[in-house]
């Protein structure tokens, strides 16, 4: 490959200028190196001592000033090739949506050694600066320093500190390489870079191997379908919510019940510290608002084993006393959830929630009562609820999932009358939602099919509307949940 002190006889040299009788096209492939370049490599081999000095054995390492260093060639600076690799999978997971190949935005997935190599168009600076991430527009557009248009990752969190680190040691690697070739320092790859993979500067948790995998929640929605998770949305930001529930499915009013009229929630949360949301919402189900606070102490985007914490809300029903009864109420969960191989999220809820019937019809025969037969009461029990949600992420970037929930009320059968339920001799069983769901930046859409068509807390806490979802011809709904995320 390279023959010391003598340029012309070596390979690499050979295939670098393109001489005749090499194999295959000269590298790199495509645009050759600039002259300065040729001659570096030139120089570097020229002043070799013909094979002396302890066996500089098939020296791979130091060799190969190529520019685009990193590349995985295998004559590459191993230190930034493994770097590299972390940096691909990080882009992988927050940039490849916006910026695939063949696309308009500069390409960051698979080899990432054009960086070195071409300008942003906007700022007319070199994405990647080898040894030198302070100068790299790349950086910038990470840090938001200087920088043309957004901050990126664009409509999404910043990249966190560590991650930020990895990109600048991979860049900072890069030089090592490239300054290698300039003669001096050959056989001196490790020294200067503390922070090894970058996780140093990081919060440090226990995955030590795949540091940029930290940092995702367990669920993608701050609810799964009716249920509360344990993502927040992170300090200064709002998000918008719509939910649906549509008419039954077997309806006579047809198209699925989506023309039977839909129970719709509106919603607006806000995160008031990492792991601390409030939210108001209003559904036109008996004109019930919800005011409501997450407040998730242990995170497992933070670094920890799991996520927990709770849910808490008073509800207020306005509708007429004759048809509403019970009009305040309030509801208490807590919740525990853990993402599991970066895939499948699970989560366990308990909850318990005051005042759960709002039938301003109850009517009981009291055992100790012979004369008056049955009688108006007001029912004001609670229910204790214990639900469990999961998804499973789907795709290489894990931006579709299976949903699914189910919430069931212990014990199902004390009320008197079961608040909104359509079938008062049925047992209940619970109240469950079975759909898919895609993640896009900060937007979130789900569609399922489900047998509760209630929204906020209290209203679905008593179990669902309907039973067998076969009888009757789709004895379910349809719905969607829609939210948009903000930071400020
Ligand atoms: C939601 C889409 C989206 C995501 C996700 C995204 N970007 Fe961008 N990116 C853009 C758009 C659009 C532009 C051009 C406008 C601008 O610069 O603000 C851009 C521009 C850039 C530029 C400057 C390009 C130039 O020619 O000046 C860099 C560098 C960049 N993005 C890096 C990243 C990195 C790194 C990530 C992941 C950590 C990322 N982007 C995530 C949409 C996105």
């Amino acid at each position: 490959m390279v023959v010391a002190g003598d340029p012309d006889a070596s390979y690499l040299y050979a295939k670098i200028v393109g001489a005749k009788g090499i194999a295959g096209e000269s590298m790199p492939p495509g645009d050759s190196l600039a002259a300065a370049q040729k001659k570096t490599i030139k120089d570097w081999i020229a002043g070799m001592k013909p094979a002396s000095a302890p066996a500089p054995a098939a020296t791979p390492t130091p060799a190969a000033p190529v520019p685009s260093g990193s590349s995985g060639g295998a004559a590459g600076n191993k230190k930034a090739a493994d770097l590299e690799v972390k940096v691909r999978k990080l882009f992988d997971d927050k940039c490849s949506a916006c910026h695939e190949a063949g696309g308009s935005e500069v390409v960051l997935v698979g080899d990432l050694g054009h960086l070195s190599r071409d300008k942003s168009k906007d700022a007319n600076k070199r994405f990647v600066v080898p040894g030198d991430p302070d100068s790299s527009y790349l950086v910038n557009k990470l840090t938001g320093k200087n920088i043309k248009g957004d901050i990126m990752p664009m409509g999404d969190d910043p990249l966190k500190a560590g991650e930020i680190e990895l990109v600048r040691s991979w860049i900072a690697a890069l030089g090592e390489s490239s300054g290698a070739g300039e003669g001096a320092a050959v056989e001196t790859p490790p020294p200067a870079e503390g922070p090894e993979t970058g996780g140093g500067a990081a919060d440090g948790g226990e995955g030590d191997e795949p540091a940029p995998e930290r940092g995702k929640p367990p669920f993608h929605g701050t609810f799964q379908i009716n249920l509360p998770t344990t993502t927040t949305l992170g300090r200064r930001s709002f998000e918008f919510r719509i939910d649906h529930r549509f008419g039954q499915v077997g309806t006579e009013r047809g198209a699925f019940g989506l023309d039977a009229g839909a129970n719709i929630s509106y919603g607006f949360a806000y995160g008031i510290l990492n792991g601390w949301d409030v939210l108001i919402r209003r559904t036109n189900s008996r004109k019930g608002y919800e005011l409501g606070t997450k407040y998730i102490p242990i995170r497992q985007e933070d670094g920890k084993k799991l996520s927990f914490g709770g849910y808490a809300s008073v509800e207020y029903l306005r509708d007429f006393p004759s048809n509403t009864a019970n009009p305040w109420a309030g509801n208490f969960q807590l919740l525990l959830s853990r993402l599991w191989f970066d895939r499948w999220s699970t989560q366990l809820t308990v909850g318990y929630h005051l005042r759960t019937n709002h039938s301003a019809n109850v009517q009981v025969d009291l055992p100790d009562d012979d004369v008056n037969g049955p009688v108006k009461v007001r029912d004001k029990r609670g229910t204790l609820g214990i639900g469990i949600a999961s998804t499973v992420w789907l795709g290489q970037k894990k931006r579709w999932g299976i949903d699914l929930e189910y919430h069931l009320p212990i014990p199902a059968d004390v009320f008197f009358y079961r608040g909104g339920n359509a079938d008062r001799n049925g047992s209940n069983i619970g109240s469950w939602a079975i759909g898919g769901s895609v993640n896009t930046g900060k937007h979130f859409f789900q569609i399922f099919i489900t047998n509760t068509r209630e929204i906020h807390t209290n209203l679905y806490a008593p179990g669902g509307q309907s039973k067998n979802p076969f009888t009757d011809r789709g004895n379910f709904f349809f719905g969607f949940n829609l939210s948009r995320k903000w930071s400020l």
